[in-house]
């Protein structure tokens, strides 16, 4: 694809649930980019199973799924973001299905509806076990129609760019690593979106794609944005436990249907952690796990539904059934070894209800941004719904303030004049890897102040060191994520060493007590206020 001079009206940084969304919901007579930093369908959106959480069902309401999210939220979720997105679930879930989305339906035609931990009602939509993928290659075809939309893949957002006028700062586009040309081009737009997904790469194993390396996050902190709640990392209680399955997620719909996690002895023991049992919130259970895995010195724990009739199993979880036994697996007849893995960033850049953030003409939607939904943990399946309608929140407030935003400047070229190739790319590899082992080993499920110092203390030193190779050598795509990791790892640190108490996701042994109402806070960093 050749770049375009010509300035585009959005820039929309991400092809996920929420990039795709806010892009269809723009007005036709808009010029939108859409950039991906590998093909079209690479983010979490594709690898969703569950589903999308919404009231579709006579016997529950609207109330009840705001109480079921606020208390997964364990008291920092803002209510007016929770009420604004469940209010508008069941329109999110029906124009997906006029997008074409395949939802899973009943005898009668009506959505299917699935059950997750911290749900009290069946409210999950769902395509088979493969919701994510539906909803992607859907909103992706829509995209692929739409004359006014033009799609750049393999291109990386390495900064945004700021204009400076009277007034204010403001957003005109971003530098991207165009990975085919092996060059830095400019794109200007009057509104720029950040649609980048979420930062859970930083941990050594996570259930998320690789794409998922905090950009935005780290874009939006370089360019002023405050960053809030980044210490709520979820961990997803259920990954298979198999040398060479690589992220491969068990869907809480496991346990919805009636999944039991047992020791490996066969015993189960999530009733002595919580009444709900299976059930209970995410993060919940897997501290239970952590709990047990520890205590036994066990390498994982087990799931099992080989209760349930097998033909219930191979249809309800035909993907899950697949890829199990090509691991050698058959869950209709074995417990499946599992184990927590880093998931979701609950924290992110700060929106307003609109999808603002602190930056004229910048907007960050869907699991990067922060916009109170989520408080200090995601209720299963919050998500995808919260990237559909933030998606088009944010599309409706630029198409109606876009006419006010001001004629671009020209935007100068990269400047490579002090930068040469690298020489020794082994800086790169080796501060990965050093840099998600630290966040495994020392920023975890269990955290103490001392672990977090001295993660603090290692992580500052990585990112010193790879800032100072970013300044020197030619920007690669491994460069940019590393940067950008780094750079979270340490905002994350710094928010877990802000929290004196234990809530929610984040649990410390030396605050193991939740502080009282008066105390409940966000953690906020601004860039203006470093933290120390
Ligand atoms: P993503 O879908 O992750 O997309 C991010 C996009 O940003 C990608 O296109 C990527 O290429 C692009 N990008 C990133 N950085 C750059 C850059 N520097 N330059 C250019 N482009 C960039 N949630 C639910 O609600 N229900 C579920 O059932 C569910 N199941 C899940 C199962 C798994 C295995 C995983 C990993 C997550 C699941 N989640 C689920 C969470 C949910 O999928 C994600 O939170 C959601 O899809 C995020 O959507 P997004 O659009 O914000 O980001
Ligand atoms: C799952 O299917 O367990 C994932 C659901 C989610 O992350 O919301």
């Amino acid at each position: 694809m050749k770049i375009s001079p010509e300035p585009f009206d959005v820039l929309i940084i991400g092809a996920g649930a929420a990039g795709l969304t806010t892009a269809l919901r723009l007005p036709a007579e808009l010029r939108v980019a859409v950039v991906a930093k590998g093909p079209l369908d690479l983010g979490c959106t594709l690898w969703a199973q569950g589903g999308i959480a919404a009231v579709l069902d006579a016997t529950d309401s609207l109330d009840a799924h705001v109480q079921d999210t606020l208390e997964a939220g364990a008291g920092l979720c803002h209510e007016a973001a929770v009420r604004q997105v469940v209010e508008h679930g069941r329109a999110a879930v029906e124009w997906l299905d006029a997008q074409g989305v395949a939802f899973s339906t009943d005898s009668q035609g009506a959505f299917d509806l699935g059950r997750e931990g911290g749900h009290g009602n069946r409210r999950i939509a769902h395509a088979d076990d493969a919701t994510g993928r539906a909803i992607e290659h859907a909103l992706v075809a829509r995209v692929r129609e739409r004359a006014n939309i033009v799609l750049f893949e393999h291109h990386v957002a390495i900064d945004l760019i700021i204009r400076h006028d009277a007034t204010q700062r403001r957003c005109v586009g971003a530098y991207f690593l165009d990975r085919r040309q092996d060059r830095v081009v400019p794109l200007a737009a009057r509104a720029t979106v950040l649609a980048t997904g979420g930062a859970s790469k930083v941990y050594l194993y996570s259930s998320n794609p690789d794409i998922t390396t905090g950009d935005g996050i780290a874009m939006a902190w370089r360019a002023g944005c405050r960053v809030a709640n980044l210490e709520f990392n979820q961990f997803h209680p259920t990954c298979l436990f198999h040398p060479k399955a690589k992220s491969l997620l068990i869907s809480e719909a496991v346990r919805g249907e009636g999944g039991r996690l047992l020791l490996p002895s066969g015993e189960p023991f999530m009733q002595r952690f919580d009444p709900r049992g299976e059930l209970a919130p995410r993060d919940i259970v897997a501290r239970a796990i952590d709990h047990e895995m520890k205590r036994l010195g066990s390498e994982h724990v087990l799931l099992d539904i080989s209760h349930k009739p097998e033909a219930f199993v191979r249809e309800r979880f035909p993907n899950l059934y697949r890829r199990c036994l090509a691991y050698g697996f058959d869950m209709t007849r074995d417990p499946l070894p599992v184990v927590p893995a880093a998931h979701y960033t609950c924290g992110g850049v700060v929106t307003d209800l609109d999808g603002r953030t602190d930056l004229a003409g910048l907007y960050a939607v869907g699991e990067v941004a922060f916009t109170g939904l989520h408080g200090a943990n995601r209720l299963a399946s919050n998500s995808l719904l919260e990237c559909l309608v933030f998606g088009q929140k944010a599309a409706e407030h630029i198409a109606s303030t876009l006419h006010a935003y001001p004629v671009l400047p020209d935007l100068p070229p990269w400047d490579e004049s002090r930068v040469t190739d690298s020489d020794e790319a082994v800086v790169v590899t080796h501060n990965w890897d050093e840099l998600r082992r630290t966040m495994w080993d020392y920023v975890g499920i269990v955290r103490t102040d001392k672990r977090l110092l001295r993660a603090r203390q290692r992580i500052e030193l990585l990112r010193r060191e790879v800032e100072d190779y970013y300044a020197h050598f030619r920007v690669t795509n491994d460069l940019i994520e590393l940067r950008n990791l780094a750079l979270v790892a340490e905002l994350i640190v710094h928010c877990a060493l802000r929290r004196k108490e234990s809530r929610g996701l984040h649990y410390s042994l030396d605050y193991p007590v939740t502080a009282t109402e008066i105390s409940v806070h966000d953690t906020l960093l601004t860039p203006r206020d470093p933290p120390q």
